[in-house]
Order: C-alpha cells, then sequence, then structure tokens
C-alpha cells in the first residue's frame, strides 16, 4: 500500500498552463507570462513568500475557466470588460481543492478593475491584493506583440498602462510596475522560451504530500476542469472512473489498484483541455483536421502527468486509453505486451461508458447493443477480450456502478452552473 503520494505542484500547474495554452498558438505562453509578470511585482512590493506562492499559482491558471475557443480569444482584448464570468468559473471550479483555495479567489477577481479605489471591493467582497496584481499582469502580458522585438516595445507599453491610470490598476502597483519596467531582464525573461524554468526557479512552490483522499480530490478538480467546460462531457470521466473502478475489483485488483484507476479515470481526459469546446461539442462529423486534433488528446494527458513520478501507473492507466491490442491505437501505437492490464481495463471502461451514457443529443445504447460493439472489439484484437468476458458476465452491476457516479456528478454539475448563476454579475 502506497499511503502518500509526492507531487510537485509546480510542475503540475505548468504542465496545466501548457495545455490550457496549446489551444491555440496565439496564447502562446499567456498563463506563464501572467504568472511571472505578477511574480516580479510582488517581490518587488516585497510581499511574504507564500503570498507571491499563491499568486503564481493563480496567474498560472487564471483564465481556466474560459472554456471556449472564442472565449479565450475575447480575454486577449486589452479592453475586455466582461471577463467576470469566466473568473468565476474559474474560481468555481478550483476552490473545492484545499491547497489551492487561495488561488481560486485570487482568480476569481481577476478582472476587476481598481475604478479609482471602489475596486477594493466587489459584490461586497473584498478583493485580495493579489487578484489586482494579476488585473495588471494581465493587461500588461497582453500588451506584449509576438511579432516584435520585446525590447523595442517597452515605451508603448508602460505609457498604455499609464493612460489606463487607476481606472484599472492600484496606483502602487503601477508604480512597482514601472521600477520594474526599466529593467531589460524584466521583458527578455517574458518572451524567453526558458520562461517555464526562469519561473520554477523564481518560485518557491514545495512538493506537497497527499493521502488518498486528498489525491481523490486533487484529481477531481482536474476532472471538474475537464468535464464541465461543456454538458456534453459533464460526467463523462465520471462514468470511467466508476466503471473502471469496478472492472478492476472484479478483475481481482487489490484495494490499492483498483484505487489508481479510479483516479486514472477522472484525469484520462486531461488533454482534451487543449481541444476548443467548438469541436467538443461539433454535432456533425469532425472534419480530418479536427479530428486530427482531437487524437492529440491522449498524448496531452501523457506529457502533462509525465513529470510526477508518483503518478506514473496512473498516467499509463488513463493516458493509454485509445491504444489498441493489435497496435492501431494512438499515440504510442503499443500492443497487448506493453499495455499494462490497469490501461486495457481503463479502455474498456472508456468504451463502455461512451456508448451507455446518455449525451445531450443521443440516448446511450442499450444492453444488447453495447456488447455486440464490445465483442466485435474484442474479436478484432482490440480490446482486451477477457475484460469483454467480465462486462458480458457482470453487465447489471458495472452500469449500475457507472449511473450512480454519473448521477452524482450530473448533481455535482447542475449546482456548479447554479453557483455561476447566483454568484457573477
Ligand atoms: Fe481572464
Ligand atoms: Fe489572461
Ligand atoms: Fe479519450
Amino acid at each position: 500500500m502506497k499511503p502518500q503520494y509526492r507531487i510537485r505542484l509546480f510542475d503540475f500547474l505548468n504542465c496545466l498552463s501548457d495545455i490550457l495554452d496549446w489551444i491555440s498558438p496565439v496564447l502562446n505562453d499567456h498563463h506563464k507570462q501572467v504568472a511571472l509578470i505578477s511574480l516580479r511585482i510582488a517581490d518587488t512590493l516585497e510581499l511574504p513568500v507564500v503570498e507571491q506562492n499563491e499568486i503564481v499559482c493563480a496567474g498560472i491558471l487564471h483564465d481556466i475557466g474560459a472554456i471556449s475557443l472564442a472565449e479565450r480569444m475575447e480575454t486577449l482584448k486589452f479592453e475586455y470588460a466582461n471577463g467576470k464570468a469566466h473568473a468565476e468559473m474559474g474560481y468555481q471550479l478550483i476552490n473545492i481543492f484545499e491547497p489551492m483555495r487561495r488561488a481560486a479567489e485570487l482568480i476569481r477577481f481577476h478582472h476587476t478593475p481598481w475604478a479609482g479605489g471602489q475596486g477594493r471591493f466587489s459584490n461586497g467582497w473584498q478583493v485580495p491584493l493579489g487578484s489586482r496584481i494579476l488585473v495588471l499582469a494581465d493587461h500588461i502580458a497582453l500588451l506584449i506583440r509576438r511579432d516584435q522585438g520585446i525590447l523595442g516595445q517597452t515605451e508603448a507599453i508602460k505609457a498604455r498602462i499609464i493612460e489606463a491610470g487607476d481606472a484599472l490598476f492600484e496606483p502602487r502597483l503601477i508604480e512597482a510596475f514601472l521600477e520594474l519596467a526599466d529593467k531589460e531582464y524584466f521583458w527578455l525573461d517574458l518572451v524567453s522560451p526558458l520562461i517555464s524554468k526562469q519561473l520554477e526557479q523564481s518560485v518557491r512552490l514545495e512538493s506537497i504530500h497527499m493521502n488518498q483522499r486528498e489525491l481523490l480530490s486533487f484529481s477531481s478538480l482536474i476532472r471538474r476542469m475537464i468535464d464541465f467546460r461543456s454538458p456534453f462531457t459533464a460526467t463523462h470521466s465520471s462514468g470511467v472512473s466508476a466503471t473502471a473502478e469496478h472492472l478492476g475489483m472484479l478483475a481481482g485488483l487489490n484495494e490499492y489498484e483498483c484505487f489508481e484507476l479510479k483516479v486514472a479515470g477522472y484525469l484520462h481526459d486531461l488533454g482534451k483541455l487543449a481541444i476548443p469546446a467548438e469541436i467538443l461539442e461539433k454535432p456533425g462529423k469532425l472534419t480530418d483536421d479536427e479530428f486530427n486534433l482531437m487524437r492529440g488528446h491522449t498524448f496531452y494527458t501523457f506529457r502533462a502527468l509525465e513529470p510526477i513520478e508518483d503518478l506514473s501507473a496512473i498516467n499509463k492507466y488513463g493516458s493509454y486509453h485509445h491504444e489498441r491490442l493489435d497496435g492501431t491505437g494512438y499515440p504510442f501505437r503499443l500492443k497487448r505486451k506493453d499495455l499494462p492490464l490497469g490501461s486495457r481495463l481503463l479502455a474498456v471502461a472508456d468504451v463502455f461508458t461512451a456508448l451507455t451514457e446518455d449525451r445531450p443529443y443521443r440516448k446511450g445504447m442499450s444492453n444488447e447493443q453495447t456488447i455486440i460493439v464490445l465483442d466485435k472489439m474484442g474479436a478484432n484484437n482490440k480490446l482486451d477480450p477477457e475484460i469483454i468476458e467480465l462486462v458480458k458476465a457482470n453487465h447489471e452491476s458495472i452500469n449500475q456502478a457507472r449511473i450512480i457516479a454519473q448521477e452524482a456528478s450530473r448533481e455535482e454539475y447542475r449546482n456548479f452552473l447554479s453557483q455561476l448563476g447566483n454568484l457573477a454579475d
């Protein structure tokens, strides 16, 4: 039994931000830039290290709530005024995970302008200093033109920030920025290909140790980020997770392995954060380009989880779910001998869930139809025939486990939406 997982929070946040910005080349490093600018400002103000760390965590994920590509593009406009919805969404997504609760609060107000001092409060809540730093950092990052050398732009960027003045930014933060803006290194780091390294060196985020309960809550946070982007996927990972865990039990895996399968189910579609919601929700057939983009998602999942050693088994269970026993799957084209039992179980759980779950545009398949499809995939050496036999023999209990988990997350999704409705402007 491995009771503790050691996770370097920075590695994980860094990878999440990569995935977020892979959605479009225009967004390249936006999250990291905002994190680094915020950190430099916080450091100039001599804020305590704990607060600096919170600001970096918030900066690196700040636009996580902007779910469609159109919405993400909106956030790139300097004069963007209606950012409160995605800020609230980001807050609701992240605040369930204890170690990130403070970062969630900072994200919540990252579009609240200073408004000559009125921005100290928003809807009766006090706006933290960290949020005000994010507002400024976000704007600075958005003013950087990627088609020009950085050092030639600094005067123009300073002028724009001064011009926006205390309508948007707290004056002492503008001062801190102007102090930084005279130093070339401040700008050069922002556009350097080594920005991740620089962030890592500057931030003092320690590894966090998680027990099973904490790891489950952490992966639940990720699950919500992935699934709640769209009503089409809102309960998918919960279904896969419950099915995989149940199948693991039936296959004789121990408690610990079943737990890892459950977590892997939550994380398996992590790479979908890099896919625009417009494609996830497209009702008709995907074009070749769209399908190719979609095929990248398990690759992104794998690469994002790869740096976290303690999650390596979970990563294999989750990221190999589109690999097929005959080597025709993707992205590694692994064959049966390379696929651990957990990965083979999760692949079946993914297909089973996709077939049986209701989607907004269609009902799930019946028992009989599901078995026919799975049988065929077993016979064609795509999925493990022994696991398919297990599904056939225990169809009722597996399906029940899936339904219960998906109903619970449907409820969770409803609450999430209603909180958004109540709290956002
Ligand atoms: Fe934003
Ligand atoms: Fe942003
Ligand atoms: Fe998938």
